[in-house]
């Protein structure tokens, strides 16, 4: 949450600044801010989105080869222009941007008010920065000592860039629990949360750890730790180009996120699943196969979306490897004080790499001697690196704060793991083994075929976009796609919608079916299906209107639903990852048609790094 740039060199930094902030503005669009130093220091804030702030800052009064711009998901302090980062000091000489939440902010600035402290905003940020003035003007020492003194008596998460008007050569960072990366050019550096607006301008990057202060001039970095030692940057190359982070031709990320999936889905299995071989390279797998094939218990942490494809993992793990699993809501999981056995092995699921519950969650299990596998989809994040082993999910870069081709791609890199797990255990035969493989190998076809044509989800959009709620039934592998179905209507269309167990329905939601309510089915043929038409039937009986996915070629639920939408066959456990296709276009277009900024739906972020 929060996105945070910085430039220092020989450009402009006004152009850099406010390009990277439309870069990060999927991690907030509260408001934005900039500030720059040219012969004085100069903010400039507003509330809303970047375009909002550029058009009321005149381009005559943005000269400066050093500034720093941040775009907001407010945590402290409600979405305005006073709350809006950078904030400045008490004696107008520093200005700060902050990612996170100071946890005892309010003691801090109790302190500071005695002192006779005054704040402009409802920001923790602001007592920060105050707090970072008040002990360098003490103390009589410089910014970056004061920064050191202050970040050892803070708690929380914070990812922070400062800087000085008297010193306009330098910018001050300092990152705990969010992300911070530093883009290395000729003569200038780059500062971000994380690699979209640097990209451009470099491919050579430094990922900054927890605990770590970057002192960054023109032509230097300095990297240290809190106790003042000079740590040894390691520099990285980005595996990332520009049209991986522009709409190229389609009208949002979203929109662009699902078409991409054929490919996302075909690079996450590329060189993994090699069915003609019989084999799956998995070098995360392979390297812990007997920890991971005795698993008394595999644990998936995890939230949102990711969350949903724990679930369907849930089953496919079950199923294939004969493993117990559970699926933790990370949030839940690390306030509570969980059993951790020896033998249980933690699957963490994140896109971002940087959920800062899933992150504590896993932090805390470590402590206890847990063994990490993280499925990741940002490389190099913080999830990627706190876990034991991993794999990615090589989805490419996704901006939609909607997940779609990351939840694929998670399905994918899952059920592989099932499927070599399961074969080097023995609990699955060698031709089911090759027959799931074959079938995994055919899904960016099949997906394609979906894709191909999509005008009649396109009329049920527009046919039920005026509901006030809608319910999402599934049954088995398919159940975690109802839930998913759900949360993107949710999140994207803001309507009400609940997902449930096709079965669990009748002891309770059942209530709610009248002739208004649109019920999602998702009723492939597998082996729920007689089930599931029993349900649907149910439905039909209390007047709901009914949209299934269905397979193509079935005709009983079909014959039964108001509206279908058809996948292609596959095998039940591969389904997901076909079912829930239909279901994304579903939200995008009813959130399209209702007028909404699908790819920026309001008070969401696209990484969540406060708790
Ligand atoms: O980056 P992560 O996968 O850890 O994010 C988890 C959730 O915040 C995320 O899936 C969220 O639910 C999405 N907005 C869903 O579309």
């Amino acid at each position: 949450m929060c996105g945070i740039v910085g430039y220092i060199g020989f450009r402009d930094a006004y152009p850099v600044v406010i390009k990277g902030l439309k870069r990060l503005e999927y991690r907030g669009y509260d408001s934005a801010g900039i500030a720059l130093i040219d012969e004085h220091l100069k903010v400039f804030k507003k509330k809303g989105k970047v375009a909002d702030l550029e058009e009321s800052v005149n381009i005559k009064d943005v000269a400066g080869k050093i500034g720093i711009g941040h775009t907001r998901w407010a945590t402290h302090g409600e979405p305005s222009d006073r709350n809006a980062h950078p904030h400045v000091s008490n004696n107008g000489k520093f200005a700060m941007i902050h990612n996170g939440i100071i946890e005892n902010y309010v003691q801090i600035k109790n302190e500071l008010q005695r002192k006779g402290y005054s704040f402009k905003s409802d920001t923790d940020t602001e007592v920060l920065l105050n707090f970072i003035e008040d002990i360098k003007l003490n103390n009589n020492c410089s910014l970056e000592e004061a920064l050191r003194i202050a970040l050892k008596r803070i708690v929380g998460a914070y990812c922070i860039l400062l800087i000085d008007e008297q010193d306009p050569s330098t910018i001050i960072a300092a990152r705990k629990g969010s992300p911070l990366v530093i883009g290395i050019g000729k003569g200038e550096h780059f500062l971000a949360s994380d690699a979209s607006p640097i990209i451009e301008y470099t491919k050579e990057v430094v990922y900054v750890n927890d605990y770590e202060i970057a002192i960054v001039k023109a032509d230097e970095l300095v990297l240290k730790n809190l106790g003042n030692e000079k740590q040894t940057p390691f520099i990285t190359k980005l595996d990332m180009d520009l049209a991986e982070i522009e709409k190229g031709g389609y009208e949002h990320f979203m929109l662009k996120e699902i078409h991409e999936q054929p490919e996302s889905i075909f690079d996450c299995l590329r060189g993994r699943l090699l069915p003609n071989e019989g084999k799956i390279v998995m070098n995360g797998v392979e390297n812990n196969l007997d920890k991971l094939q005795n698993a008394s218990r595999i644990i998936m942490v995890a939230c949102g979306t990711s969350w949903h494809a724990g679930l369907v993992a849930e089953y496919v793990f079950e199923e294939l490897c004969r493993i117990p699993v559970e699926v933790e809501y990370a949030s839940e999981f690390r306030y509570r004080n969980p059993v951790i056995n020896n033998g249980d092995v933690i699957i963490a699921i994140s896109q971002s790499g940087e959920t800062a519950d899933t992150l504590v969650a896993l932090e805390k299990a470590k402590e206890q001697g847990a063994f990490i596998f993280g499925v990741v989809n940002v490389v190099g994040s913080s999830i990627a690196r706190i876990s034991h082993a991993g794999a990615y999910t090589h989805s490419g870069h996704e901006i939609g704060v909607a997940s779609t081709k990351a939840f694929t791609g998670q399905l994918a890199v899952l059920i592989m793991m099932a499927l070599k797990i399961g074969y080097s255990k023995g609990t699955i035969t060698e031709e089911r083994y090759l027959q799931l493989m074959k079938d995994l190998e055919s899904v960016p076809q099949k997906i394609k075929q979906i894709l191909q044509n999509t005008d009649n989800i396109k009329a049920i959009a527009n046919k039920y976009k005026d509901a006030h709620d809608f319910l999402y039934l599934g049954r088995g592998y398919n159940f975690p796609i109802a839930l998913e179905g759900a949360l993107k209507l949710k999140e994207i269309s803001y309507i009400h919608a609940e997902g449930y167990p096709a079965a669990e329905m009748k002891h309770g939601p059942i209530a709610l079916v009248d002739e208004n309510l649109p019920v999602v089915f998702v009723a492939t043929k597998d082996s729920y299906y007689e089930k599931i038409v029993s349900n649907v039937q149910e439905i039909k009986a209390r007047k709901g209107k009914v949209i299934a996915v269905a397979t193509e070629g079935d005709t009983i639920i079909p014959g039964m639903a108001n509206d279908t939408l058809f996948v292609p066959d596959t095998d039940e456990i591969i389904a997901p990852l076909l079912s829930v296709i239909p279901l994304q276009l579903l939200s995008y277009h009813v959130g399209v048609m209702k007028g909404y900024d699908v790819d920026k739906p309001r008070n969401l972020a696209k990484s969540v790094t406060v708790e």
